[in-house]
């Protein structure tokens, strides 16, 4: 079986293989030397077990999120489709504003789609969306996704995205950001309201501690 490597996570190695003829992907969590190896061991499995499940609560859900095909908790590994693509975090800069607006619209629509639910898709940066080479969306990395989530968790979920948003792409966050808040109200209406002034309450919490 060929395996290569195809991206470093933050907590995770990618490896890019096949299965039956199809191209996947193993998402292993390494251990992290820096922290205790029980602590470690737990939060790795934790992470694992809900990630796959979050992974197909969320298609449920209506957001596209790739197949899992087989989990090994023992080996904290996820075995998913193959998305072919790229992230939305190197792409942004190439793009034309128009198609830009379009993506974030989306992914506005996107996270909508899982608070409708309730659920927090819990690191919603750009990172974890990827384009595929159809120009569709996907979102990755369920790895800190929560169920019953609040008003307060949906308004972190968007408060994260703001922030990921300043310091990542600070040159065009305005257009990204009103685009991605636009599909998210475009979904909602206004069951978005209560999320939204959330966000900002959570900002202005932040900047008195
Ligand atoms: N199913 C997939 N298909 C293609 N690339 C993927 C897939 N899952 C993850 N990746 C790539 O690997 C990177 C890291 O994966 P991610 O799930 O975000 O791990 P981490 O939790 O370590 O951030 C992603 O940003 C994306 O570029
Ligand atoms: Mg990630």
């Amino acid at each position: 079986m060929r395996l290569e490597k195809w991206a470093m996570g933050a907590e995770s190695t990618i490896f890019k293989t096949e299965q039956w003829g199809y191209p996947i992907v193993l998402k292993w969590r390494p251990q992290k030397p820096y922290l205790l190896k029980d602590i470690d061991e737990l939060l790795k499995k934790t992470r694992t077990n809900r990630e796959c499940k979050m992974l197909t609560h969320a298609r449920a859900l209506g957001v596209s999120t790739p197949t899992v095909h087989w989990t090994d908790l023992e080996n904290y590994t996820i075995a998913m489709d193959f998305i072919e693509g790229r992230q939305l975090k190197q792409l942004a800069s190439t793009l034309p504003e128009s198609r830009l607006r379009e993506i974030c619209f989306e992914f506005g629509q996107s996270v909508a789609r899982m608070h409708r639910g309730n659920v927090v898709h819990g690191d919603p940066t750009t990172s974890n969306v990827l384009i595929d080479t159809k120009s569709r969306l996907w979102m990755v990395d369920f790895g800190l996704a929560e169920w019953n989530a609040t008003t307060e968790m949906k308004g972190v979920d968007l408060h994260l995205i703001r922030r990921a948003l300043e310091t990542t792409h600070w040159d065009q966050q305005e257009v990204m950001l009103t685009a991605t808040l636009e599909g998210y109200v475009n979904l909602l209406g206004s069951e978005a309201e209560p999320a939204l002034s959330r966000m900002d309450v959570i900002r202005e919490r932040g900047r008195y501690h």
